[in-house]
Parts: structure tokens; sequence; C-alpha cells
């Protein structure tokens, strides 16, 4: 049997368009979709799919030794709004699953992880800008605690366990198909859903608050690009650095009123203000640049035109 690929938590944002791909590449048959239930449907009926609770080391185990799957990416997670409501829950959900696949990597059950981390490991003493590769680490939010503490099993298991694990510590990532569940980052989607619906948006962070984002074409470009770089060119086994845009609310919301020149914002900020002020504004990638020739292709600009379009098709 040719090895295949499993993605767990397939149905959440980024899962979603990252399953897409990877059959895409390596064919449909080849790419096993799962998550915890059946809540996309087109997901779940656009080729193989499992129901597996990432908490589950069985399962997980299972569905890798019955279909000869080599390469996982575990794509569960409780992000940091969610976290902060749920802090037992996000420690015991992203810290389980992950030793999960670590452990199945050390026991050669499958060869290859890739596993997402998050701008969310940087906290309120981390230079702010351009924010290096190796820095202070002390995230205030369990969900950062959680990737922080991630990275650093990830990194011991390469080298005490030549595991192969790869990863990204993702800025906020914006998308037009499924929609991102319980980050601080979701205003940067939620903006353009409302636009076209609504023409107006109440924002949960101030206007001038500046985080890393990316459009979901690069994360995904970047994540197939990851896995596919040699193995030997890999100077990092924690977490990469990878970078694309920075705003603020005021400039998406610029952004989106060249295109929409009714559209109308106002602020209302909530808990997540102080998630978003503990976090970097702008991220130094160079070492991704370096290692693996990353680079991204879409602005603010090219983003909006890409994000308006496609949500005027979904909702007219
Ligand atoms: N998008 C995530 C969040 O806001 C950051 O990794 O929680």
């Amino acid at each position: 049997m040719s090895s295949k690929i499993l993605i767990i938590g397939a149905c959440g944002q980024i899962g979603t368009e990252l399953t897409t791909k990877l059959r895409e590449k390596y064919g449909v048959d080849n790419v096993i979709a799962s998550d915890i239930n059946t809540r996309n449907l087109d997901l779940v009926n656009s080729g193989p799919f499992e129901i597996i609770d990432a908490k589950n080391f069985n399962a997980i185990k299972d569905c890798c030794i019955h279909n000869n799957v080599k390469t996982v990416y575990l794509m569960a997670a409780l992000l940091s709004a969610t976290g902060e409501k749920y802090p037992m829950e996000a420690w015991d959900l992203n810290m389980n699953s992950l030793f999960h696949v670590l452990n199945l990597a050390k026991q050669k059950v499958i060869d290859k992880i890739f596993w997402p981390s998050s701008i969310a490991v940087f906290g309120p003493t981390t230079p702010s800008n351009n924010t290096p590769q190796h820095t202070i680490c002390e995230p205030t939010t369990v969900y950062g605690i959680t990737k922080q503490v991630g990275e650093r099993w990830c990194e011991y298991y390469h080298n005490k366990y030549d595991v192969d694990v790869r990863s990204i510590r993702y800025p906020g990532i914006i998308s037009h198909k499924a929609m991102p569940g319980g980050g601080t980052t979701d205003y940067a989607v939620e903006i353009y859903h409302e636009a076209v619906k609504n023409g107006t948006y109440e924002c949960f962070l101030s206007e001038d608050t500046s985080l890393p984002m990316m459009f979901m074409e690069d994360a995904i470009k970047a994540t197939t690009e990851l896995m596919e770089a040699p193995s030997e060119k890999l100077t990092i086994r924690s977490s990469y650095n990878l970078a694309a845009i920075t705003f603020t609310p005021k400039e998406i919301y610029e952004s989106i009123k060249s295109f929409l020149p009714e559209f109308s914002i106002s602020y209302n900020p909530d808990f997540r203000q102080a998630i978003a002020d503990s976090w970097p504004s702008s991220i130094d990638d160079r070492v991704a640049r370096q290692d693996w020739n990353w680079q991204h292709d879409f602005d603010l600009d090219a983003m909006t035109k890409v994000m308006l379009e496609e949500l005027k098709k979904k909702y007219n």
C-alpha cells in the first residue's frame, strides 16, 4: 500500500484548505482528512474522512497503521481567545495531541510531522518590531504557553529521537472558506464577511493594534514548502518565524473601503485587546527565507481584492 497523509483537525480554518491542496498534490485517496465531528460537509465528502478525537492516542495510531499513514499534519487546537475561557481544555487538547503524534514518530509508526506554532509564543517582554527568530518568549495566554512548550518538545524529540517534525509560527491567517474559531486575529476575517454582508463592522480590537497576518494561500504554500524541504536544510526544529503582512484594524478598514466606499467601522475592544497587545506587531522571518526560500505573494490590497471577490460570490 502506498504511504498516506493524515490531517487531524481537517475541518478547521487551515485544515480545510490544507486538505484540498494536499489532495491536489498527492492524490485524493492518499490524503485522509479527520476531525472530531463532520461539521464541514464539503470537506467530509471530498475524499477519505475519519472521525478522530485528537486526544485519543489509539484512534490516531489505528488510523495510521491501517492506512499506512507516514505523514501527519496536526491542525487541531484550541486557539487564544477560547483558551482563556477553557484553560485546562486548551492545555489538554493542545499538549496531548502533540505528544500522541510525537510518540508515534518516536515508535517509527510515522515518519514525518507538521505541527503549527503561533505568534502567541511571544509575550509582552518580546521585542515587538521585527521580532527575531531567537528571542524572549514569555507568553501570557494559555494558548501561547501550549505552543511555546510544544516547540520545546518538538525540538527535544528531534534531537533525542531523530523525529522529523517541522513547524511554523503562523501569524493571523485570513481566508474565505472555513471560518477561524476562537482566535484573537479572527477580526481580520470577520471584517470582510461583515463588509460584504452588512457594510459595517464593530471591531473587538482598537484601531491602531498592529499584528502580523498572512493570506491563506501564502500560509498553505509555506506549509507545503516546509514539508518538502530537504531535512538537512532545516536549522530550526522548534518552529520557524514566518511573516507576510502587518496591519492595524484601521489599515484593513481603509483597504476594504477602497473597494467598498460605503463601508463603515466602529471599535469596541474586549478581552482580546490584552491578548493582541501582548503579541508582536511584525516578525523577522529571515531564517525561513534562508533555509527553505520562503517568500510571500500577497500584500494587504491583493488579499482584500480576492477576499471581497470570493465573499461576494458566497453571499450574493
Ligand atoms: N490566530 C491565532 C489566534 O488568534 C494566533 O495563532 O489565536
